[in-house]
C-alpha cells in the first residue's frame, strides 16, 4: 500500500454558526464534531493524520479538546483564507513526502470508515491521481457543484455562490472529501488564486487544474447521502444529530438491543450495549459508556461515561455519570449517581437517593431519600429513608465508613469523619458523631416526653392568645 496521509480541515471560522465556540467543537450526541472524522480515520491504515486548525486561541482550544486522539498532528493555518490555504498549511509539514493525501472536512461528521475504504478502493481501481467524493442530491443547496464530462470524469467544481443558474441545476455535489497525489496537490495549490465570490483560496480549483494537466481523475458517488452532509449552520447541526441518532439506534436494534420509540432516544458513538438490553423512550446515553447484557433502562434515563454490568435495572428518570454499577444492581426511579459512585452487585439505590464518590458493597441498599457522599458502605448494609452522610463542613470533605450488615434507621445523620463497625445498628432519628463499635446499638435521639391529656388544653390556650 502506498503512503497515505490524512489531512482534516478544521480551521474555518464557522461564521454561519453565529457562535463564540469554534464550529468543530459544537457537539453531536455530546461529542465534538471534529471527533467524528478522527474516529473514522483511526480505523484506516494511514501513515500520518494532520488536522489543520487556526493559529490563534481558537485553534488552541480545538487541540486541547481533542488531545485524547493520540498521534494526531496539528498544523496551524495563520488566517482562514480558504480551504486551499488550509491544505497548504498541512503541506508545510509534509515537505519532501510523497504519497496520497486523503483530505476531509472537519464539519462532515457522518462519514464512516467503511465508505472511506470504498472510496480508496475506487481511487486505486481507477489508477487516479485525484478522486472526489460526490453525492447526487435532489437539491444541491449551498454545496459546490461537480461538473463532469460525458464519461463521468470530473472537469471542475463550482461553488454555489459562484455558479450560474444553469450550473446550480447540477445535482452532483462535492462532499469536500478527496484523494489526491501529494505532488499533484502541491502543483495545483501553487497556481491558485482567490478571484471568486468569497475572496478565498478554493481547494476545489484543483479539479480544473487536474483536467488541464490531463492527469487521471475520478469521482466516487456515495451510496448513502447522509454520510456527506456538512454542518454549516445550527439547523444543519440538529438535522444531522437526528439522522445520526436514528442510524445508531438502528444499528443497536440490529444487534439484539431493543430501543423503544427510537426517535426519542440518543445513543452516542462511543457507547457499547450488550444484547437483550431494553431501552425505553427518552433515554440519553453518551460519552464512553459500556452497558452489559440483559439490562433495562427506563424512560428518561440519562447515563454518561459509566460502566454498567449485566442484568442491571436503571428505572425511569435516573441520572448516572462517571459511575460503575455491577451485575444485578437496581437504580432508581429518580436516583442520581454522581461521579465516583460504585454500586456493587445486587445492590439497590432507590428513589430520590443521591450518591457521590461512594462504594456500595454487594447487596447493600439505600431504598429511599438519602444522600451518600464520600462513603464506603459494606456488603448487605441497609440505609433507611432519610439517611444522610454529613460529609462537608463548608471547607473540607470527610469520609464515612460503614461496615457490613449495618442497619441504619430512618432519618439518621452520619457526621463524617465517622466509622460504623460491622453489624452495628443505628436507631431511627439518630445523629451519629462518634465511631460506633461492631455489633453495637446506638441511639442519639432525645428521649420522648408525654404529657397525658394536655392536647386539648394546649389548643385552648393557643386559641385564647390569638
Ligand atoms: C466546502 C467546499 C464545497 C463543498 C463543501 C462540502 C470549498 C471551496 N468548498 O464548502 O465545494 O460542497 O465544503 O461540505 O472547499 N476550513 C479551513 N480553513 C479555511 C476555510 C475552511 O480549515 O480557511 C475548513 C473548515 O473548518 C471546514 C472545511 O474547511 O471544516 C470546509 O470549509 P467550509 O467553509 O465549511 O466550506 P463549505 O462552504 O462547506
Ligand atoms: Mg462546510
Amino acid at each position: 500500500m502506498d503512503n497515505m496521509i490524512a489531512i482534516v480541515l478544521a480551521a474555518g471560522r464557522g461564521t454561519r454558526m453565529l457562535s463564540e465556540c469554534p464550529k468543530v467543537l459544537h457537539t453531536l450526541l455530546d461529542e465534538p464534531l471534529l471527533s467524528y472524522p478522527l474516529r473514522a480515520l483511526a480505523e484506516l491504515d494511514l501513515s500520518r493524520r494532520l488536522v489543520v486548525v487556526g493559529a490563534d486561541q481558537v485553534g488552541d482550544r480545538v487541540v486541547k479538546s481533542l488531545s485524547g486522539f493520540i498521534g494526531v498532528e496539528w498544523p496551524r493555518q495563520e488566517h482562514p483564507r480558504g480551504t486551499a490555504d488550509a491544505v497548504a498549511a498541512a503541506l508545510a509539514a509534509l515537505e519532501g513526502v510523497s504519497g496520497t493525501a486523503l483530505i476531509l472536512s472537519g464539519d462532515v461528521p457522518l462519514l464512516t470508515s467503511a465508505t472511506l475504504r470504498l472510496f480508496i478502493e475506487k481511487h486505486r481501481q481507477c489508477r487516479a491521481q485525484m478522486t472526489v467524493m460526490t453525492a447526487v442530491l435532489d437539491d444541491g443547496g449551498s454545496y459546490g457543484r461537480v461538473l463532469v464530462d460525458e464519461n463521468n470524469l470530473p472537469e471542475a467544481i463550482v461553488e454555489a455562490r459562484d455558479a450560474t443558474a444553469e450550473q446550480l441545476l447540477n445535482r452532483r455535489i462535492n462532499s469536500g472529501t478527496y484523494l489526491v497525489d501529494l505532488d499533484l496537490l502541491r502543483r495545483a495549490l501553487a497556481t491558485g488564486n482567490c478571484a471568486n465570490a468569497q475572496g478565498e483560496y478554493y481547494l476545489t480549483d484543483m479539479v480544473a487544474f487536474a483536467r488541464d494537466a490531463k492527469v487521471a481523475a475520478a469521482i466516487y458517488d456515495v451510496p448513502d447521502i447522509n454520510e456527506i452532509l456538512g454542518v454549516n449552520t445550527r439547523l444543519d447541526l440538529v438535522d444531522l444529530e437526528t439522522r445520526l441518532a436514528a442510524r445508531i439506534c438502528r444499528s443497536w436494534l440490529d444487534r439484539g438491543v431493543t430501543v423503544r420509540f427510537p426517535e426519542t432516544v440518543r445513543i452516542g458513538p462511543c457507547v457499547h450495549i450488550g444484547p437483550e438490553t431494553e431501552i425505553d423512550s427518552g433515554v440519553t446515553l453518551s460519552g464512553s459508556l459500556v452497558i452489559g447484557t440483559g439490562c433495562s433502562l427506563g424512560r428518561g434515563v440519562i447515563i454518561k461515561n459509566c460502566k454498567i454490568g449485566n442484568q442491571v435495572a436503571v428505572k425511569p428518570y435516573s441520572i448516572l455519570e462517571d459511575a460503575v454499577v455491577d451485575d444485578g444492581a437496581q437504580v432508581g426511579p429518580f436516583a442520581r449517581l454522581r461521579p465516583g459512585s460504585d454500586i456493587g452487585a445486587g445492590a439497590k439505590i432507590g428513589n430520590f437517593v443521591e450518591v457521590k464518590k461512594s462504594r456500595f458493597g454487594k447487596g447493600a441498599k439505600a431504598s429511599h431519600l438519602a444522600y451518600i457522599g464520600d462513603a464506603q458502605v459494606g456488603e448487605d448494609s441497609n440505609l433507611g429513608a432519610g439517611t444522610i452522610t454529613c460529609n462537608y463542613d463548608g471547607f473540607k470533605k470527610y469520609k464515612t465508613e460503614i461496615g457490613r450488615r449495618v442497619f441504619i434507621g430512618s432519618d439518621s445523620q452520619l457526621v463524617a469523619p465517622v466509622t460504623l463497625g460491622d453489624d452495628a445498628l443505628v436507631a431511627a432519628g439518630s445523629t451519629v458523631t462518634r465511631d460506633v463499635a461492631e455489633n453495637a446499638l446506638v441511639s442519639s435521639r432525645i428521649r420522648q416526653k408525654e404529657l397525658p391529656g394536655r392536647g386539648m388544653a394546649w389548643r385552648r390556650a393557643a386559641q385564647e392568645e390569638k
